[in-house]
């Protein structure tokens, strides 16, 4: 017999994450995956963090082994204090709270702001566990379109303007986004702090990848940006992470808010998690100390760089004119779509049946269903995989056209 659990609504029939769902598929060695969000573990720094970690644990076992505050332990606070200072960004302690991963963060925003039926405006496509910790707060999710050049900010005007939907948060990944690689030009920086000042809504940038760019400097945060545009500060929540550049496995991440929310998030973290792992906190705060973070996030960016340019390569050899992707100047990922494939879901099958896997657009959208574009990241596959990887998907594709 089935319990009858009384779950809440928004877990009674769970759809899961469609990342997570290929994840089975990663335990066969001959699968090749542009599917995950995961950075390459062939960068890691395991000798840095290690000597980090066993030094504060040497030099200071109590902070790290008791509870600690929940803003973050002092010394990490000031650290990323210094690093957001390095990115352009002039932001104090008490507007910073360290968090367990920018996932949390973004958690803490949706419980502070976000009641059954608010609505909450998200560029699209977008990161999917953004839309399922929406779906899970039973938000009443709207999507705002974007081109290659990140959210269409009058697209955003234009529902803002007639006054019929307040939303409690606008979300975007401004920098190098999950899922399309996209990046928001500066103008469209500058007008989305303005729109955000204008109608008093919180606007939630999730910077994850912003330190991955492939050719100099990546245009200037919204955060960076904010003091320019009068009254936008207040209303602006910044989310950034060491998942990408130092490792997920830390579960390090960071938001820079209004003291008013941070104290809020502060609340929502204490019956979340009461602290970020003391120690991890301390070894990263000694990590950042050691001077070794530019250099990792340099030898990431060449090695991130060349696989982008590899699988570019490798799709316009397979598919000429019939692929159509824009590329991106950082980050992780390539969203791409194919002439004559109108549901990426309907190649995913094939795609496995020839051990390569890839994410189909529509986890990514908040109304579920058939989308012609897919997402592929160079991140996590061998260099020398992605031509092979390619070609399979050349394969799956072949077996699409042959069974349409
Ligand atoms: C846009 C975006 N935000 C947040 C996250 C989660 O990052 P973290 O590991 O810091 O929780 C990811 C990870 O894939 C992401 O792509």
């Amino acid at each position: 017999m089935t319990a009858a659990y009384p779950f809440v609504p928004a877990l009674r029939e769970p759809e899961g994450s469609p990342i997570r769902e290929l994840f089975k598929y990663l335990s066969d060695p001959e699968m090749i995956s542009f599917a995950g969000g995961y950075p390459s573990a062939a960068l890691f720094d395991a000798d840095g963090i290690g000597a980090a970690s066993a030094q504060v644990l040497r030099e200071r076992p109590a902070e790290c082994l008791q509870y600690g505050a929940t803003e973050g332990a002092p010394v990490l606070r000031d650290a990323l204090v210094a690093l957001m200072a390095g990115r352009g960004a002039a932001v104090t302690r008490d507007q910073l709270l360290v968090t367990s991963g920018s996932q949390q963060g973004f958690d803490f925003l949706v419980r502070a702001l976000v009641e059954p039926g608010s609505v909450v405006l998200v560029e699209e496509p977008t990161y999917s566990a953004t839309l399922q910790a929406l779906r899970l707060a039973g938000a009443d999710v709207r999507g705002v379109p974007s081109d290659q050049h990140g959210m269409d900010v009058d697209a955003l005007a234009a529902m803002l303007a007639d006054g019929a939907v307040r939303p409690r948060l606008i979300y975007t990944v401004p920098t190098f986004a999950n899922p399309t690689g996209a990046t928001l030009s500066p103008e469209r920086r500058l007008r989305l702090l303005e729109l955000a000042a204008r109608h008093q809504v919180v606007l939630v940038e999730d910077d994850p990848y912003g330190a991955l760019s492939f050719d100099g400097t990546a245009p200037p945060s919204l955060l960076a940006l904010c003091d320019q545009v009068p009254d936008a500060r207040p209303w602006l929540v910044h989310l950034a992470s060491l998942s990408k550049t130092l490792a997920p496995g830390l579960r390090i991440g960071w938001m820079v808010a209004a003291p008013e929310i941070i104290r809020r998030a502060v609340i929502a973290k204490q019956v979340s998690d009461l602290c970020t792992p003391p120690w991890i906190q301390l070894a990263v705060a000694q990590y950042l100390a050691d001077g070794r973070l530019p250099a990792q996030v340099e030898r990431e960016i060449a090695f991130y760089r060349d696989k982008r340019d590899r699988l570019a390569e490798a799709l316009r050899l397979a598919f000429g004119e019939r692929i159509r992707f824009a590329l991106p100047a950082g980050g992780m990922f390539l969203w791409a779509a194919l002439e004559g494939v109108d549901d990426a879901a309907a190649l995913l099958p094939h795609a496995i049946a020839e051990k390569v896997l890839f994410v189909p657009g529509a986890g990514f959208y908040a109304q579920r269903r058939a989308r012609p574009a897919f997402r592929l990241s160079f991140a996590g596959a061998a260099p020398e995989q992605i031509a092979e990887g390619v070609a399979r998907l050349n394969r799956a594709v072949a077996r699409l056209d042959a069974a349409g």
